[in-house]
């Protein structure tokens, strides 16, 4: 999928396939000199995350297992509680394992901030997060993130596993609607 395939529903193409794919090598340079050598189980987190934690674990070097988990935020359709519970739980015990949480976007925060007290409390050897997106002024809660793509505009945004209304994740790039996708 590409933008010529989905007409007119786009407003702007923020950041660009090529972007992403320079940053993410650049990500993942920094990631295998942080464990120099230790293996890592990279979490992603479902749905969204896919098509980071493809295209960063085929760049790092280091040895790598993966691992998923999906959550969902309780209450009207929002996010704004930070409640979250889990829809499909990791398949592996992390005790003494060094964990990197795999992300598409950091938000509010709020499912991030749950989900690390969540695995840090399975004692993992080491947690850490890496995420192709940040919105620091959409920020609710302080998370500390080791490893950040880009830091964007507090604006909707789709593709790269980004969604609207489950739409719009394979596009390539990241993106912004036009209106009257919302039906404005
Ligand atoms: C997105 C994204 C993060 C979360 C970030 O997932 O993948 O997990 O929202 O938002 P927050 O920082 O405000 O908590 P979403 O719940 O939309 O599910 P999806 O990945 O299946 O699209």
């Amino acid at each position: 999928m590409d933008a010529k395939d989905v007409g007119g529903d786009l407003e702007k193409i923020l950041i660009t396939a090529e972007q992403i794919d320079a940053r993410l090598t650049e990500l993942a340079a920094e990631i295998d000199e942080y464990y120099q050598g230790e293996e890592i189980l990279l979490v992603g987190v479902l749905n969204g995350a896919v098509m980071a934690m493809a295209d960063l674990s085929r760049k790092i070097h280091t040895s790598t297992r993966m691992d998923w988990m999906a959550v969902s935020s309780y209450g009207s359709g929002t996010k704004s509680s930070g409640v979250v519970r889990i829809l499909k739980d990791l398949a592996s015990d992390i005790h003494d394992v060094n964990v990197l949480i795999v992300e598409d976007i950091i938000d509010s925060g709020l499912t991030l901030s749950w989900l690390l007290a969540n695995l840090r409390s399975r004692e993992p050897k080491s947690l850490r997060i890496a995420t192709v997106l940040r919105k620091p002024d959409a920020a609710k809660v302080e998370v500390e993130v080791d490893h950040v793509g880009f830091d964007i505009a507090n604006e909707f945004v789709v593709g790269y596993g980004l969604d609207y209304a489950g739409r719009y994740r394979s596009l390539p790039f990241v993106g912004t609607l036009a209106p009257h996708v919302y039906g404005a």
